[in-house]
Order: C-alpha cells, then sequence, then structure tokens
C-alpha cells in the first residue's frame, strides 16, 4: 500500500479578510452524506467501525443512521453496504478534484478552480478572488492561500464522481458540484453590468448571473470561460450555448456564438456621486448628465494641464504651435455663452453647438478647445495633428465628424476631452465616440 504522506498541519493561522476560506453563517442541519453513519460530515474509518458492530447486533441506528449506512439505497442494511462505505473511504483518499466546482455552504455559493496542484477560489459575495495551492494527505485536502501564506484543511469526501463534500476544519461542511472540467483564472472572468449589441443585459458575478432579453425577459445563466472559448448554460446546465470570445479592451468583449451571430459587451457601470455621473469610473458630461451647477473645479485639472503641456511641446517640435482657446468654464460662464448663442441663432441651432449650462464638459475642467473653436479649424494641419496624435498624451476628439446624432453636437476638431493614456488610446483604437464606447446616450430630456 502506498505509504501516506504526512505532511498535515491541520491548523487556521490568520487568514485575511480577503482570503478567508471559512464561511461564517448559521449552522444549518447537519448534511446527510451517504456513509456517514455517526453524522460528523465525515465518511472515514469510524462509520466503518459502527457498521460493523451494527452489522454484528452490538449497535442499533436510529433513522437517520439508517438512511445514511443504506448506501446502496436498496431498503437494506447489509454487507454490500459495508463494502460500499470501504468504497467511498478508499476512493477518497489521495484524490484531489480537477477543474472548476461550485462549492455551497449554507446557500453561500463560491467557485473552486482547480488545475494541477493549485487553484483560485472565485467568492461572488465578496468579489474576492484568491489563488490557492492544494495538497492532499489520505483523505485531507490542505489548502494553502497564496497571498496570505496561511494553509487550511478539510476533510474531502467524494459522493460521487460528480460531487464531494468538504468538512473543514472550522467545522463548516460545504458541498460541492461539478461545474466544468477545465481550470478557471481570474482574468478570465467576466464580472460586472455589460450592455450588448443584441439589446441584452448581463449582470455577471463570479461563473453566474442574470440576462435580461430586449424585452425585460430575465433569465439565470452560469458560463465557463476555457481560453477563448466560453460556455454558456442558459436556464439549466443541459442548455449549452458555445461561443469564441474575444477581449478587446478593458471594456468591451465579444462573443461570437456558435452559429456565427456576434454579439458586443459593453462594460456599463453607472454611478452618481455627489451628483456627478462616472461611467466605468470616466466622469460624464453630455446632453443626457448634466454636473451639479455647483460643480466648479475652478480651472484645468492639474492632469489634464500637465498633459497638454507635454502634448504642446511636441507639437511644436513638429513645427505646430498649440494653445487653449477656452478650457475650464463655470456653469454661469457657459449659461451666458448659451443664451448669446440662442439669441443670436435660436434655440435649435445652438443645441448642436454648444452645450446648456451644466451640460458642458468644459465645466468638468478636462475638456478645452485648442486654437480655434470654429469650424474652419476643421482641415488645417494643426487640427489634422490634433486628430492624429492627441491619444498619446491621454485626449480624444470629443465631437468627431458624422457622430452629431451621438454626441449630440456637430464636429469639433478643436476640442480634446482628457481621459489619460490608457482610455484615450483604447477609444481611439476603438474609433468609436465616448458614447458609443460606454453605450450611453447624449440626448436632453426635454
Ligand atoms: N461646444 C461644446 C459642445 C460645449 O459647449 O461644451
Ligand atoms: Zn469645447
Amino acid at each position: 500500500m502506498k505509504k501516506a504522506k504526512r505532511t498535515i498541519a491541520a491548523f487556521i493561522a490568520a487568514v485575511s479578510a480577503a482570503g478567508t476560506l471559512h464561511i461564517a453563517g448559521v449552522s444549518a442541519a447537519p448534511l446527510l452524506i451517504k456513509g456517514d453513519i455517526n453524522r460528523d460530515s465525515i465518511v472515514n474509518v469510524s462509520d466503518m467501525v459502527i457498521m460493523k458492530n451494527y452489522l454484528l447486533g452490538k449497535y442499533g441506528l436510529n433513522e437517520n443512521q439508517s438512511i445514511a449506512a443504506d448506501i446502496n439505497d436498496d431498503g437494506e442494511l447489509d454487507s454490500l453496504d459495508l463494502s460500499a462505505l470501504q468504497e467511498i473511504i478508499i476512493g477518497s483518499m489521495n484524490r484531489l478534484p480537477s477543474g472548476t466546482w461550485i462549492g455551497d455552504c449554507n446557500g453561500a455559493k463560491r467557485y473552486f478552480s482547480f488545475g494541477d496542484g493549485a487553484g483560485t477560489l472565485i467568492d461572488p459575495s465578496s468579489g474576492s478572488v484568491q489563488d490557492f495551492t492544494i495538497d492532499s494527505d489520505e483523505d485531507m485536502a490542505v489548502f494553502t492561500m497564496k497571498k496570505t501564506g496561511s494553509a487550511l484543511s478539510a476533510f474531502i469526501t467524494w459522493t460521487d464522481d460528480e460531487s464531494f463534500v468538504l468538512k473543514w476544519d472550522s467545522g463548516d461542511t460545504e458541498t460541492f458540484r461539478h461545474f466544468c472540467d477545465n481550470s478557471i483564472k481570474s482574468s478570465e472572468l467576466l464580472k460586472g453590468h455589460w450592455v450588448t449589441s443584441l439589446g441584452r443585459t448581463f449582470d455577471i458575478d463570479g461563473l453566474s448571473g442574470k440576462l435580461t432579453d430586449k424585452s425585460g425577459n430575465i433569465s439565470r445563466f452560469e458560463y465557463a470561460p476555457n481560453g477563448g472559448d466560453v460556455m454558456f448554460h442558459f436556464g439549466s446546465t443541459e442548455n449549452n450555448t458555445p461561443g469564441k470570445i474575444v477581449h478587446t479592451d478593458s471594456m468591451h468583449f465579444v462573443i461570437t456564438w456558435d452559429g456565427g451571430t456576434k454579439e458586443t459587451f459593453t462594460l456599463q457601470k453607472i454611478e452618481v456621486r455627489s451628483g456627478i455621473t462616472y461611467v466605468n469610473g470616466i466622469l460624464i458630461a453630455n446632453k443626457t448628465y448634466p454636473l451639479p451647477s455647483d460643480y466648479n473645479p475652478g480651472k484645468i485639472l492639474p492632469e489634464a494641464q500637465s498633459a497638454f503641456n507635454a502634448m504642446q511641446a511636441d507639437a511644436k517640435k513638429a513645427g505646430y504651435n498649440l494653445s487653449i482657446v477656452s478650457g475650464f468654464r463655470s456653469y454661469s460662464y457657459q449659461s451666458q455663452l448659451y443664451n448669446n448663442y440662442v439669441a443670436r441663432d435660436g434655440k435649435a441651432a445652438a443645441d448642436t453647438y454648444s452645450a446648456r449650462p451644466g451640460h458642458s464638459e468644459h465645466q468638468t475642467g478636462l475638456g478645452m478647445d485648442i486654437n480655434n473653436a470654429s469650424s474652419s479649424f476643421n482641415n488645417t494641419a494643426e487640427a489634422k495633428w490634433i486628430a492624429a496624435n492627441c491619444y498619446k498624451y491621454g485626449f480624444i476628439i470629443r465631437y468627431p465628424q458624422g457622430k452629431q446624432n451621438i454626441t449630440g453636437y456637430m464636429y469639433e476638431s478643436w476640442h480634446v476631452r482628457y481621459l489619460g493614456k490608457q482610455l484615450a488610446k483604447e477609444v481611439y483604437d476603438s474609433g468609436l465616440t465616448l458614447e458609443e464606447f460606454l453605450c450611453i446616450d447624449s440626448k436632453y430630456k426635454s
């Protein structure tokens, strides 16, 4: 017989809140695990002893114990159950799971992905993802959390090939069902609120989520990413919908479903803090999302100003003079500007090129007009240089040509918006307006 490793130190060291493997929860009634005759959530040799003594007529068994002891479910307790019990015990020794499993501890669900001796724990309720290594010692599984260095151990009982039970040292019992054969890396998770090009929304947490279709019908799903492949199980694990997944940038991925339909997913987390709207952390001021009238940074924000200075210096080297002709504008100044335009051209016309007070990006301190805020600037060498290069400094052309029905404004070759280098490059590479990139509108309510 294989000599068992004796490496186990069953202890629970200081485990960080994020890295904890212990679930604090109300103790539910003990699970009824086949073979667990003494009902300690562990199937081991002590159950064998009880079974043998029962068969020898030494012990009686109560109802739950009898159910647990009738392993082959034939209504009889006999030597067949004794050998089945022996098989469970032998079958659980040194056997570690592989692939991805869903754990359930008193109703709290989390995912364990097992690779070769290592894995990832995904906890949808806390959003934590933690890597661990796993080792086995006879029928103990020892998890060592990589980040904290702490170790936890659990007794593993295989109930069948599709399920097992862990009895943690803390006393908690967690049942596991098989989810998929591959292990899942935390970077493959699709967490968040996504709106898609097919008019659907997906709210994803961990490896499951809620799908709302165009008509508002809701269905539940689970999904299993596997490199460039992804499998969705809508409604039940029987309804398999495979697809190929490509991550385009930090806020988009595209799934090509079996059959060829492509669906683009756009991350969309809209938060309003102190009256200011942020979409995926990006401050938005447009016709749909206004700023509070007292929001007043007073000047172009320092990061945007230094990005402009760097752009100005490089433009100079290339032979172009850039200067800011309009930077920060307060709510009241925008109000004067807009009202003057309305008086001059009428409201409908003014709305195509001037923002109503509270709706101007100039009030954010992140938008600016360069050189000449007029369509005579379009097609100038400077305008072309800005269009081709501003993303390298963290800016985008905010109101591009031909997108008036999306941004709400006519083409402004002179107006740039600071987003930071990474995002500006993503938006530039996408060829989309900021509204399209974030799947948001720019429309006045009235
Ligand atoms: N010209 C831009 C749209 C503004 O008024 O903010
Ligand atoms: Zn402007």
